[in-house]
């Protein structure tokens, strides 16, 4: 119910009255009153005025299974949430609940991470109140060998949920960081259980910057938040709810076509390394090349010193 009265609150321009909440959830007045104080306890500012009801005004960045529930606007993804004030990693969290038969879509979110996880083995710091550090489970019905590709589909969701809650030109470094002018906000590390010729489930792990306040001086020039280039605090929740709102929405086309032909103009038009000079780190080999775009596979073409055009299918570039 706290997660519904909050909803209602929101959605509301006015205020809400006493009566109207107990007719909606059929429950007394104590009973809503005391949900309204407990939501008050937890950093909501309510307002209360006799006669009129109950009004929010929504200014803080609050973190919680109720508050998160209160946003989500999807069918499937992040419908079921399992949130962790301090948790060792997401991805490990979202795994065990995938092995306990936790459904497709299903979200793990943590304020703080212990042992956050990046990609090739490195780690992720993730202290409390500075980011998004979630997790989100699926079931996918699809060869294991296209998996990769919901790597990409993510990236978009993520790019696509910044540009439209923050305002901000949000651009993809291939395959799979978010960048605000030129600088890193957000990884993806993805996990996956395979058999054979099956996914037993796929991990997709977002950690997206958003409030941390400075960086170490290695990596400062590399990587920045949302609020460094925004210049005021951004609350997680929305975005958590319209990344999982453009996910739902891009998964859905990508299961439908198998392959991301239906989303290779989005990507290309938000790739940072489009038509430009790029170092290729893949596995066990560098070279220059020159980068043109993604095919329907997610793959990157480059075009070699030589004229030839090249898929890359793993590794990173260096702009
Ligand atoms: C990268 O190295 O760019 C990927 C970073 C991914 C970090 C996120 S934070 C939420 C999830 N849990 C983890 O342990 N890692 C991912």
């Amino acid at each position: 119910m706290k997660s519904e009265i909050l909803k209602l609150l929101r959605e509301s321009e006015g205020y809400v009255s006493g009566q109207q909440l107990c007719e909606h959830f059929g429950v007394s007045r104590t009973a809503v009153w005391k949900v309204i104080n407990q939501l008050k306890e937890e950093g909501y500012q309510i307002e209360a005025v006799r006669n009129k009801g109950y009004h929010i005004v929504d200014c803080s960045d609050i973190m919680s299974r109720e508050e998160l529930q209160s946003q989500m606007n999807t069918v499937w993804a992040g419908r079921e949430i399992a949130y962790f004030e301090e948790t060792d990693s997401t991805n490990t969290q979202a795994k065990k609940l995938g092995d306990a038969g936790a459904p497709h879509g299903t979200l793990a979110v943590a304020d703080k991470q212990c042992a956050g996880k990046g990609r090739r083995g490195r780690g992720w710091d993730s202290p409390s109140g500075s980011g998004i550090f979630m997790s989100i489970l699926l079931r996918p019905d699809m060869e294991p060998s296209k998996a990769p590709m919901l790597t990409l589909v993510m990236a978009v969701s993520v790019a696509q949920a910044v540009c439209e809650t923050e305002g901000v030109d949000t651009l993809i470094k291939w395959p799979n960081d978010i960048v605000v002018n030129g600088k890193k906000v957000c990884g993806i590390l993805t996990e996956m259980s395979t058999e054979v010729d099956f996914i037993n489930h796929v991990v997709i792990g977002v950690g997206i910057n958003v409030n941390t306040g400075a960086f170490p001086e290695e990596i400062a020039q590399k990587a920045t938040s949302l609020r460094l280039e925004m210049g005021h605090p951004v609350k997680r929740s929305p975005l958590i709810a319209s990344v999982m709102h453009f996910f739902e929405v891009n998964y859905e086309q990508f299961q439908k076509v198998g392959n991301l032909s239906f989303l290779q103009e989005t990507y290309n038009r938000m790739l940072v390394n489009r038509d430009r000079d790029v170092r290729i780190l893949a596995p066990g080999n560098e070279y220059n090349a020159h980068a043109i775009g993604i095919n329907e596979q997610g793959e990157l073409l480059v075009r070699r010193g030589d004229g030839r055009t090249e898929a890359v299918y793993s590794g990173e570039v260096s702009v």
